[in-house]
């Protein structure tokens, strides 16, 4: 089974081609950092029109690529949701044009759903059940997933997502954007022992997260120091060890409550090194496996909504048809079905 994967839901334009017998046959992506990177982030007005320049030609060379045949897919998966509404629009209605003009399935994909699932491309996927921490630009997630498609949130933030955090912090320390990378490598150069930043809500029961208090802590720092080079590091890293080790100690805590014993960590933060670090480390200490896609599909990606189409059409057997053309601006991962 062949399935064509689109992702525009924010400031990427993504395609992909998975195939169950072959794997992931071939992906684009074109990210629009250089658009919104003079705002400070995502201009969503700017994010649609330019998803619409792009898309069509991202999917054109998936079908004419070197290493691409002209098979027409079996589906077409798209992401529905949630994410921008007027960037959503452009990956939905050409998804399901094309379904249309194929007559074959279309389905909507839940973006997250889709991140959770990027470590199934992977050489040792893992199994069910698992448990997930879901962070990205928009959602800080701690997932109980106890069998394929059934997710039951244990967590969230109460404010920023952990993702939103790092664009702010980068934003304020004159980093640019996105922040995540850029505070990971101003961090380098920072000292551990200058500034001690807070673990918010680590010190109370329970799994959700709250990242704008951290966000003011760095503020009221910043504001308080001269801003050059080192101190810039300093407050890059006290910041990145705050935020590392404020998901990793909620993962830890969930690991435990749910004697789950495999740990899938995507989107767009699962990327960052120091929390790959910190839980490889913990993963010894508690016992239990990690779990991560490669680090260009913890961001946003055609091939995690591709694989995604493949995984729900394997599920309900007939796609999803019943979600009209419309997209979902807000949606949560346990009203997907
Ligand atoms: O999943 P994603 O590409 O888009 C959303 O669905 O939001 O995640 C983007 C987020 C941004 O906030 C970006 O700053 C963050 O992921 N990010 C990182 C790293 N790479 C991207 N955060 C921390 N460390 C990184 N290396
Ligand atoms: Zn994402």
């Amino acid at each position: 089974m062949r399935i064509l994967g689109i992702e525009t839901s924010c400031d990427d334009t993504a395609a992909a081609i998975y195939d169950s017998d072959h794997g992931l046959v071939s992906h684009y992506h074109a990210s629009q950092i250089e658009l919104h990177h003079r705002y400070g982030g995502v201009v969503p007005e700017l994010a649609a029109r330019d998803h619409i320049r792009t898309l069509l030609p991202l999917i054109d060379k998936l079908f004419t690529g070197p290493e691409n045949d002209s098979r027409v897919p079996d589906g077409v998966a798209y992401t529905a949701g949630p994410g921008l509404a007027g960037a959503l629009l452009v990956g939905a209605s050409l998804g399901k044009s094309l379904a249309q003009a194929w007559e074959k399935p279309a389905l909507g994909i839940h973006h997250m759903e889709g991140h959770l699932l990027a470590p199934m491309l992977e050489e040792c996927p893992p199994e069910f059940p698992l448990l997930a921490l879901l962070v990205s630009g928009g959602h800080t997630l701690l997932v109980d997933v106890p069998s394929p498609g059934r997710y039951r949130i244990l967590g969230s933030t109460l404010d920023d997502a952990v993702g939103e955090a790092f664009d702010k912090t980068a934003k304020l320390l004159g980093l640019g954007y996105p922040g995540g990378p850029v505070i990971a490598q101003a961090a380098m150069a920072g000292n551990p022992d200058r500034f001690r930043f807070p673990r918010p809500m680590t010190n109370r029961p329970g799994l959700d997260f709250s990242f704008s208090g951290l966000k003011t802590h760095t503020l009221t720092t910043a504001q308080q120091h001269k801003l050059d080079h080192q101190t810039v590091a300093d407050i890059a890293l006290a910041f990145e060890l705050a935020a590392v080790d404020t998901l990793a100690i909620k993962c830890v805590r969930a690991i435990k409550a749910t004697r789950r014993e495999r740990l899938v960590v995507a989107g767009g933060v699962g990327a960052n090194r120091r929390l790959r670090e910190e839980l490889g480390r913990l993963s010894i200490d508690t016992g239990f496996e990690v779990f991560y896609p490669r680090p260009e599909f913890c961001t946003d990606n055609g091939a995690m909504i591709a694989y995604a189409g493949y995984f729900r059409l394997n599920l309900n057997k007939e796609g999803n048809p019943g979600r009209g053309f419309g997209v979902y601006p807000r949606w949560s991962l346990e009203e997907i079905e």
